[in-house]
């Protein structure tokens, strides 16, 4: 990953391939052309103060996104300028924000994906500015190239270019305590998200409850989480009938991992819960070509989880953090679950399965039913559960639903802080009766309309009485299916990991539940 460090050098004489500056919309009303943002003072000072005169005619206009690439003027180490667009103008008092800040690093590392090192000079106000443009560039510089050109791609150049390789933060502060802790928070967090889009993005031939689970032991042993992971036999010996339901029909066993970070000063528990369908085929009820080709994705709230709790552990949070990866594979065969099977669920319940493709719910319901178990103060499910979510809430935004209004709201300002768009979603009781069985305690399917709605009702049933809980589903930004935007990648995104950091954060300084 890129490395970073906190200077504070002066840009003329900087060693470096680039030198990223900010450029805002000049005011409308006054039609303006693009304004140069604070940071690019001596840049500026170079072209005799005619930047922002240089970057219009080269058609810049400041809008988010934007990347136009200059020569260095005359007397600079660097070859080259990159203005990255910031959006508009903050108020007088204000900084940029953090989110635009972020984007606008995250795009200025991928155009610069291939150079050996940049230095980013872009217009910080205070020690979480620093934080925004650290994470804007790791998340950014992210690219997934393990399968092409036998994985080393940036060695013999045939096809991607490799990240960023160094990215030098200018205007901040090195010795200022914040700012450093904000840099090594940025990483840390950053670090563990593009683990978890590794994980998304690795086929599935390669990335099945076995392998999964033996990534997260791995991880887990480095960083002095206690980890426990239930393969078939225990699963069956503890009576895990919808994990081992959705696995029945992959000659790869399903797994359920725990995964327990401990703070001797905690005083909250947090228990996360996330879907891991390693590959999601539908099952006996098979979903046709065309929706299954990005079906590795399916592991994407369990990667989440996973990222989230060992952040969690490297940041040293004062908080105990739980987290539960529940791992299948859902595949047809002649072993597989079939529509009309009844199972019996972890928590005793029976469910009646009518559609094998709505598999998610049925390995969440025994991982919810597990983390109660110990009765924490919160539980929080991710999944990419229902394409219903999608058509709600589009392919950028996830889905909050809870059982508790204002844990739901709790949960939505944590995804405020963190940079992730997301919107709360009800659970209306009238939808339950949809789900009733003649055979079971309840079907796995209930009403078309509010299909993302009728999964959050099923999960309730399975959250232990009395337990504050809240779900989140994640199966629009998930994975990005188109080109890459702002510091989100083609492919697996991370979506959750940094709300899920965030909620940590808050339980551990008492702000949550
Ligand atoms: N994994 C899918 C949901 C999904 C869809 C994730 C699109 C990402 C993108 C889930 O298991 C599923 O198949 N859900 C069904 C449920 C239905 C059968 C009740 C759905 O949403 O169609
Ligand atoms: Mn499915
Ligand atoms: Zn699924």
């Amino acid at each position: 990953m890129t490395a970073l460090t906190l200077s504070t050098a002066a840009v003329p004489g900087l060693r470096a391939d680039a030198i990223v500056i900010g450029v805002a919309k000049g005011s409308a009303a006054k039609s303006q052309g693009p304004v140069v943002a604070p940071g690019a003072e001596s840049v500026d000072q170079a072209y005799d103060g005619r930047l922002a005169g240089v970057l219009e005619t080269l058609g810049a206009s400041g809008a988010e996104g934007e990347v136009t690439k200059l020569p260095a003027p005359a007397g600079f180490k660097a070859p080259l300028v990159v203005a990255v667009g910031l959006g508009a103008q903050p108020g007088k008092d204000s900084g940029y924000g953090t989110e635009a800040l972020r984007k606008a690093a995250g795009v200025a590392a991928r155009a610069l994906a291939g150079s050996k090192k940049a230095a980013f000079a872009l217009p910080l106000t205070d020690a979480a500015d620093a934080g925004a443009v650290a994470e804007g560039v790791l998340l950014g510089a992210y690219s997934f190239d393990a399968y092409k050109d036998n994985g080393d791609s940036a060695k013999n150049g045939k096809s991607g270019k490799g990240p960023l390789a160094e990215a030098a933060l200018l205007g901040g502060k090195p010795r200022d305590k914040a700012y450093k802790a904000a840099v090594e928070r940025a990483t840390a967090v950053a670090e563990e998200l593009n683990r978890a889009r590794d994980l998304i993005n690795t086929p599935p031939n390669d990335l099945d409850p076995e392998a999964f689970a033996a990534v997260a032991l791995t991880a887990a042993k480095e960083h002095g989480i206690k980890v426990q992971v239930l393969d078939e036999k225990a699963l069956a010996k503890g009576g895990y009938g919808g994990i081992l339901g959705v696995g029945a029909g992959s000659a790869a066993g399903p797994r359920l991992v725990k995964l327990s970070y401990t703070s001797s000063r905690a005083k909250k528990h947090l228990a996360l819960v996330g879907k891991g369908i390693t590959y999601d085929s539908g099952g006996i009820s098979l979903k046709p070509a065309g929706h299954n080709e990005t079906m590795k994705c399916d592991m994407s709230g369990a990667a989440a989880v996973f990222a989230a709790v060992v952040a969690a552990a490297r940041l040293g949070l004062e908080v105990n953090v739980t987290g539960w990866l529940a791992l299948a594979e859902n595949m047809p065969s002649g072993s597989a679950t079939r529509p009309g099977d009844v199972l019996r669920m972890f928590s005793g319940k029976t469910v009646e399965v009518l559609n094998t493709d709505a598999e998610g719910r049925l390995v969440l319901a025994d991982a919810l039913w597990a983390a109660s178990q110990e009765k924490p103060d919160a539980i929080v499910d991710v999944a990419t559960l229902t394409g219903a979510m999608v058509l709600a809430l589009g392919n950028r935004t996830f889905g909050i639903m809870a059982n508790d209004d204002a844990f739901r709201s709790a949960v939505h300002e944590a995804a405020e802080e963190a940079g992730e768009p997301a919107w709360q979603m009800p659970l209306p009781e009238h939808l339950r009766k949809g789900m009733d069985s003649a055979t079971a305690d309840i079907a796995n399917m209930g009403e078309r309309m509010g299909g993302g709605l009728v999964a959050g009702l099923f999960l309730r049933e399975f959250v232990g009485e009395g337990i504050t809980w809240a779900h989140i589903d994640i199966a629009g930004p998930a994975f990005n299916e188109g080109g890459p935007f702002g510091y989100t990648p083609k492919g697996g995104t991370g979506s959750a990991v940094r709300t899920l950091v965030r909620l940590a954060e808050r339980a551990a300084s008492g702000d949550l539940v």
